[in-house]
């Protein structure tokens, strides 16, 4: 059987070559299977996102009643099906507290990030400043693999072989305590990387920048945590600039931070935010955008009865993927898996702690908010960036533990379900991997 028929996403088609790749076959919980029935537990909900766990018999049923009923049909020029009326309906009620009116449904974060990004240069247009289309993301910003959501990320080596990408971007610093540019090697944080956002709108001219894209917290760039107010001050700025804030909760969305949004675990109201992931947990692909009510109006005034926004997915509001949205969160909701994230993220939070305590050689870094935990490994000085991280991964998940790398840093995201029991096991498993792999 050849190994490289099949052309893996972010995949080394070389080591597929020499290995293969792990098959995993089925998923219950918190574990997932692989074909000869080795049992791991997903300490990762497999890329940030099975927030509600795996083989949820309600999802499942949802999509095949759902499937059986109207498999998919066009949402274009005023057709829609009941389940994207109904989880629309949903999502804004949900997200009434963080200002959002609306919601444009697409397939994945990619293209809930480019809904955004072209939403809003456009509002501007429609508002007689044509001159605001530049946008600014930040350096370790992950967005999507779509030509506009590259462009505002900012991890470079997915960036450069690519290059030259959508023009008009800008990249701010990331509130990156721990490799602050401005004070290396120091506690000190003097919110210099908020003024840069200040300074570089002025430079840019504010008449010409339309938004700012943001993570709540950076979670492929190494779960960038940001000071408990770096978001607030962040909308402050763009307030008193008109530039549009876009909070990028493809991560952080559904329940990771304890919250609905991550936006809201930092107080901060944004103008636009991006879903995906954990809106369906995984059960099915869907993106979303949500817009606040001024853009809405916005669109609505500015209208001569023809579409408005001249974008749309040919799958926008697939009704199986609403379904599946839908029972979904109905499951976070009933199980209360919000207060579920605080509890177990408090946990993790000691377990992280006692780890840099009592592995000081080995851990540079190590913490986490709600459900989404860090740990960076010390530098050995030999190895090349990320091969630790990643020996560190392969040895955890020999050991039948499924951890992400960035870099040199260990990321955390389980299903919001797991146990205090089961956090125990992840980290036990990390701390003899730690010490097996790099001895003092
Ligand atoms: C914060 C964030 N935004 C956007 C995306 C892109 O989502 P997708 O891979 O579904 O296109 C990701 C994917 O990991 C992400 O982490």
């Amino acid at each position: 059987m050849s190994t490289t028929n099949r052309w893996g996403p972010y995949t080394s088609m070389r080591a597929m070559q020499e290995h293969g790749p792990l098959v995993i076959d089925h998923a219950e919980g918190v574990y997932v299977f692989d074909e000869d029935g080795r049992r791991y537990l997903d300490a990762h909900a497999a890329l940030w996102l099975v927030n509600v766990g795996y083989g949820r018999r309600e999802i499942i049923e949802a999509i095949a009643r759902q499937a059986e009923k109207l498999s998919w049909f066009s949402s274009f020029g005023g057709f829609a099906n009941r389940p994207s009326i109904e989880l629309a309906e949903r999502l804004i009620s949900l997200l009434k507290s963080d200002g959002m009116a609306s919601v444009f449904l697409s397939n994945d974060g990619s293209e809930a990030m480019e809904t955004a990004l072209k939403i809003s240069r456009q509002y501007w247009k429609m508002r007689g400043m044509a001159a605001k289309t530049k946008l600014i993301g930040r350096q370790h910003a992950y967005h999507g693999v779509t030509a506009g959501a590259l462009s505002v990320a900012g991890i470079t080596a997915n960036r450069r072989l690519f290059e030259p990408l959508v023009g008009d971007v800008r990249h701010a610093p990331a509130p990156y305590r721990n490799h602050c540019s401005y004070h290396p090697g120091s506690a000190v944080c003097t919110y210099a990387c908020v003024h840069e956002v200040e300074r570089m709108i002025q430079f840019e001219d504010p008449g010409t920048v339309a938004a700012f894209v943001a993570e709540p917290i950076q979670a492929a760039g190494g779960v960038i945590i940001p000071p408990p107010d770096y978001l607030a001050q962040i909308r402050e700025i763009c307030s008193r600039y008109d530039v549009l804030l876009i909070t990028d909760e493809v991560v952080t969305g559904f329940g990771r931070l304890g919250e609905w949004t991550g936006a809201r675990h930092y107080g901060v109201q944004p103008d636009i935010m991006t879903f995906a992931k954990g809106i369906t947990s995984g059960y099915q692909p869907l993106g979303a955008t949500a817009v606040s009510q001024h853009i809405l109006d916005a669109y609505i005034q500015a209208s001569t009865g023809e579409p408005e926004l001249r974008h749309g997915n040919t799958y926008s509001g697939h009704p199986v993927a609403a379904a599946a949205a839908l029972a979904n969160i109905a499951i976070i909701e009933r199980e209360n898996l919000l207060d579920r994230a605080r509890g177990a993220g408090d946990h993790l939070a000691q377990l992280l702690h006692q780890i840099a305590q009592s592995l000081p050689d080995q851990v540079a870094d190590a913490g986490s908010e709600g459900l989404l935990g860090r740990v960076e490994l010390q530098e050995d000085g030999q190895q090349p960036p990320g091969a630790l991280g990643n020996l560190v991964a392969a040895k955890m998940r020999e050991a039948g533990v499924i951890v992400r790398p960035a870099g040199d840093v260990i990321t955390l995201s389980p299903p919001l379900i797991i146990t205090d029991g089961q956090l125990d096991t992840v980290i036990e498993t990390l701390h003899d991997v730690l010490l097996e792999v790099m001895p003092v």
